[in-house]
């Protein structure tokens, strides 16, 4: 029968929604009416106001929580509202429930259980109807790994890789510590991501202009404000890292012989170093062994493994290849760039010894996944998918995960020449 009880459902539901703030607002009516008696007159406003006053100055860890737990209240009926609207309900009319939210740089993460009788595909499902109801670009739900009733949702707002990114987190450094992950960009959600070096090495792939360059110059700042790391540069075209010359050990520009040659070095370098380790009875460096890190920087791949003659050429592939396999225990961190994805310049042996990689714009799939590996840009992480308009925006992948989609932070001319400076006088001051 319509009507039976409770009366109005609706009705009931919103003033459900609103339970919390009906108790407090019952708990500030009962405030006033003791004012009032107790001190007649304007007593009750004052003692409300006087209360409100002493939580929001005296006691603000109070004020957070409840100022944090009103604004999870609206968040959670501005849901459940849409949950409603997009049929999203469970056998007994009971909606999945909010247990935490928190705002995002790209709009907010919700952390949401279903009841029993559903699951979270549900929402999964339902997710683009969600997100028109919320009038929002986009809503995406991954269940939580450990719980299947428990969903992650992040309503999209904004695309924060659509945005110029926030200034590099370690500009203002003095000094920094390379054992640090290092900040390089900002993900979807507009959160930092940063990339452990030690023990890695990292491949940018992309067509010109993508933002190879300018990323690659965020890690050698890094390591250049660690004084204690060696850095050795390789740049064909030698404007892109000649700003870093004076923090190198070794720059190299456009010549085959000396890349061969400080190649050979390096690998010298990590043969002195394995024997260092074997004295000392350990498998790897670490940051108390006060061995430096040393990172190798090649700015355009390409030229130093596809240019000069046939014997340099095969002599400067060896030289990498060794140190890429051999370097990571010992200390040495090559980070390399290439304007051509394809196969012929990063042969698959080179990339897989790469444990980051990251496609910055490509401009087919096949150069995108010779930078991640076949068969990412089918699962949809292809790098020929980003608006050339976006410069510094790829997917990185790291070890073993899923290629993350961000936007690298960016460091303009005047920052680098700061930047260097800086660290040619902490150097200096060694
Ligand atoms: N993260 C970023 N944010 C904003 N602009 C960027 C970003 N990265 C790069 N750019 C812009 O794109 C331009 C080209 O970047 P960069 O020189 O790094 O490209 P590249 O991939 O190294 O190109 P090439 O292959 O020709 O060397 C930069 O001069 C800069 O204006
Ligand atoms: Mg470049």
């Amino acid at each position: 029968m319509r009507g039976a009880s409770p009366r109005n459902p609706r009705a009931a539901s919103a003033a459900w929604g609103w339970r919390w703030e009906l108790v407090l607002g019952l708990c500030a009516g009962a405030l006033f009416e003791l004012g009032a008696m107790t001190l007649g007159g304007a007593g009750g406003g004052l003692l409300v106001a006087g209360v409100a006053a002493v939580v929001a100055w005296r006691i603000p860890r109070l004020h957070h929580a409840l100022s944090r737990f009103l604004r999870h209240r609206s968040v959670d009926r501005w849901f459940t509202r849409a949950l409603r609207l997009c049929g999203v309900v469970g056998p007994w009319g009971t909606r999945p429930l909010v247990r935490r939210s928190a705002a995002l740089p790209s709009g907010m993460r919700l952390e949401v259980s279903v009841p029993v009788g559903q699951h979270t595909g549900h929402l999964l499902q339902a997710a683009p109807a969600l997100a028109a109801a919320l009038r929002v670009r986009e809503v995406r739900v991954v269940m939580d790994p450990a719980d299947a009733s428990v969903a992650h949702v992040t309503v999209v707002r904004r695309d924060p890789l659509a945005r110029p990114t926030p200034p590099w987190p370690w500009l203002e450094l003095s000094a920094t510590s390379l054992w640090e992950p290092v900040p390089l960009g900002v993900d979807e959600e507009g959160l930092s991501v940063g990339v452990l070096l030690p023990e890695h090495n990292l491949l940018l792939g992309g067509e010109p202009g993508g933002g190879k360059s300018a990323a690659l110059s965020l890690l050698v700042a890094a390591a250049a404000l660690d004084p204690s790391v060696r850095i050795t540069l390789f740049d064909a075209k030698q404007v892109e890292l000649s700003c870093w010359a004076d923090v190198a050990d070794r720059f190299v520009g456009p010549d085959l012989e000396d890349a061969s040659l400080a190649l050979s070095a390096l690998r010298q370098e990590m043969d002195e170093r394995y024997e260092a380790l074997l004295a000392a009875r350990r498998r790897k460096i670490a940051p108390e062994d006060g061995l430096a890190l040393h990172v190798v920087v090649l700015d355009e791949l390409a030229f130093y493994l596809r240019g000069a003659e046939r014997a340099t050429r095969a002599k400067v592939a060896e030289g990498l290849r060794d140190l890429v396999s051999r370097g990571r225990a010992a200390g040495i961190v090559v980070l390399a760039a290439t304007q051509k994805p394809d196969h012929e310049t990063v042969p698959t042996w080179v990339r897989d010894l790469f444990g980051y990689r990251m496609a910055l714009r490509c401009t087919t799939k096949e150069a995108s996944d010779t930078v991640l590996g076949a068969g990412w840009a089918a699962q949809g992480y292809s790098a020929a998918t980003v608006d050339p308009r976006l410069r510094g925006v790829g997917f990185l992948l790291a070890e073993g995960g899923v290629p993350m989609k961000l936007r690298t932070f960016y460091l303009a001319d005047a920052d680098v020449a700061g930047l260097a400076a800086r660290a040619g006088r902490l150097r200096g001051a060694r």
